[in-house]
């Protein structure tokens, strides 16, 4: 949504205790709210931010604007995870409240040391003239969840950056932190560039030299690179803003992509034989995802259900965006595999044999499989006329078409109604989670994904299987 500069910037302190109860009243609303999915209290939500272990739990952060559905003055906002399933918020912020983040708390990285967690982020600064001064910045975060900013800055702007500098990702490897940050060069092209914490003093970063990851420069921005570990195999994934669709064919206004790597040469700020650029996802939003690895070597992601630059028909209600499930990454002969994680099987209440049914609230996992040689079309979120989120899952061609042309009300439309990919012409599976208004459909074990939105009528929440020899289960989830 659209608001003045004025709005989007006042100061916390400004708005008064009537306009907040306004605000939330208006989100209370909203016929959309998800159930088992992560969703702003109020205002918008995006980034994920923080992705980590500490003190027992996962942590997970986001990036929010808490006054409308509008890209403001950013706070990170602190939820925390016994089984990566529940997200709790615990009251815990960090606010733009310091001379390094005076117009917004921007998206970063935590990592646990010692007894606190080290937070590292961008701090957005802006002058009288609205030139902005990007700072890479940390706090500390400890076990009662009290943030003590850091006051010197860990990395200034470069001089071969312009203002679009963000997004630090501290990462382990072999014993060192490093750290990727997301740039734009003079040229207007997209690079990221990789720092070392010097005796692994999180206080204190020096330059390694711009990541060679084989990026062609195409993009004139990467915003929140992350690298992590997949079997010891290096995995980039990036968000690359305006990447030339020669490269790459995606449809959502900002594509999030990945590369797949042999090894790290981290003296010679190198990722060593890469695979080509690859959509992370083929829906139609997910959005500056964040990955980071467990002690025990799991690569863990999470993804912003939303887009920059987008007006969602949940604006009108005051919020906006989602966070995705967490995906555990995997890689098999070559190809990186999403899957939800293994708690999430909890959440499974009632089951029964997959067919045509109205299942009253739109909240539920399908678990299918799709012989081959075989069509299969299916609406979700369908109404009596069929009307809905069409998927069709076709072995015999070999792809998968999802439409939601006629499911609810529409938005974004500039940006097509329809998304696609190949699969293979095999017997194929897909698992379906559907949440009141969000999709995530992972096709063959999460090797492909699609996630998106979709904001159904009141009558809209059956399923209908059109054609196809299409077999599997139903399960209703209780959150
Ligand atoms: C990505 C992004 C980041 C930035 C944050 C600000 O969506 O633009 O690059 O740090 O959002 O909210």
């Amino acid at each position: 949504m659209n608001l003045p500069t004025e709005v989007r910037y006042r100061p916390y302190a400004d708005w008064t205790t009537e306009e907040k109860e306004k605000i939330a009243a208006n989100v209370a609303n909203s016929p959309w709210h998800a159930s088992y999915h992560l969703e702003p209290k109020t205002g918008l939500l995006n980034d994920p931010n923080g992705f980590s272990y500490f003190n027992g739990k996962f942590q997970l952060f986001y990036q929010n604007w808490p006054f409308g559905a509008a890209h403001g003055l950013k706070q990170w906002i602190h939820t925390e995870s016994d089984d990566l399933v529940h997200f709790t918020e615990t009251g815990v912020k960090l606010l733009p409240d310091h001379a390094h983040d005076s117009h917004g708390a921007y998206s970063g990285s935590a990592y646990q040391i010692g007894d606190k967690l080290f937070l590292y982020y961008t701090g957005n600064v802006r002058d009288e003239n609205w030139v902005r001064d990007p700072l890479q910045i940390g706090a500390w975060m400890n076990k009662e969840g009290q943030i003590e900013k850091f006051n010197q800055v860990l990395i200034q702007q470069p001089e071969d950056v312009t203002e679009h500098f963000r997004d630090p990702q501290i990462f382990d490897y072999k014993g060192q932190f490093y750290a990727i940050v997301g740039a734009q060069n003079h040229q207007k092209h997209g690079f990221i560039k990789l720092y070392k914490a010097v005796n692994n003093d999180v206080k204190h970063w020096e330059f390694v030299g711009d990541l060679d990851f084989g990026g062609t420069g195409s993009e004139y921005m990467i915003e929140c690179p992350n690298l992590v570990f997949v079997d010891e195999k290096p995995v980039l994934l990036y968000s690359p803003q305006g990447l030339d669709k020669s490269e790459l064919n995606y449809d959502n206004i900002y594509p999030n992509t990945y590369k797949i790597f042999q090894s790290f040469n981290p003296e010679e700020a190198k990722l060593v034989g890469g695979t080509d650029i690859i959509n992370l996802d083929y829906g139609f939003e997910a959005y500056a995802t964040q990955g980071f690895n467990t002690e025990d070597g799991r690569a863990l992601i999470v993804s912003w259900i939303g887009l920059p630059d987008v007006d969602y028909p949940t604006d009108r209600y005051d919020y906006q965006g989602a966070m995705s499930l967490v995906k555990e990454l995997s890689i098999k002969e070559g190809k990186l595999y999403q899957n939800p994680v293994k708690a999430m099987k909890n959440l499974r209440s009632s089951q029964e044999t997959f067919g045509d049914k109205n299942t009253t609230n739109n909240c539920y996992e399908l678990n299918l499989t799709i012989a081959e040689n075989s069509q299969a079309e299916l609406v979700l979120f369908a109404d009596q006329k069929g009307n809905g989120l069409a998927v069709t899952i076709d072995t015999k061609n070999g792809n998968v078409l999802i439409d939601r042309s006629k499911a609810g009300e529409q938005y974004a439309i500039d940006f097509g109604v329809t998304r696609k990919c190949s699969i293979d012409t095999a017997e194929t599976s897909a698992r379906i989670f559907i949440d009141k208004s969000i999709f995530e459909i992972f096709i063959n074990g999460g090797e492909k994904v699609f996630t998106g939105r979709v904001f159904p009528g009141a009558d809209q929440s059956g399923i209908q299987v059109l054609s196809g020899n299409v077999t599997g289960t139903y399960y209703e989830l209780t959150y």
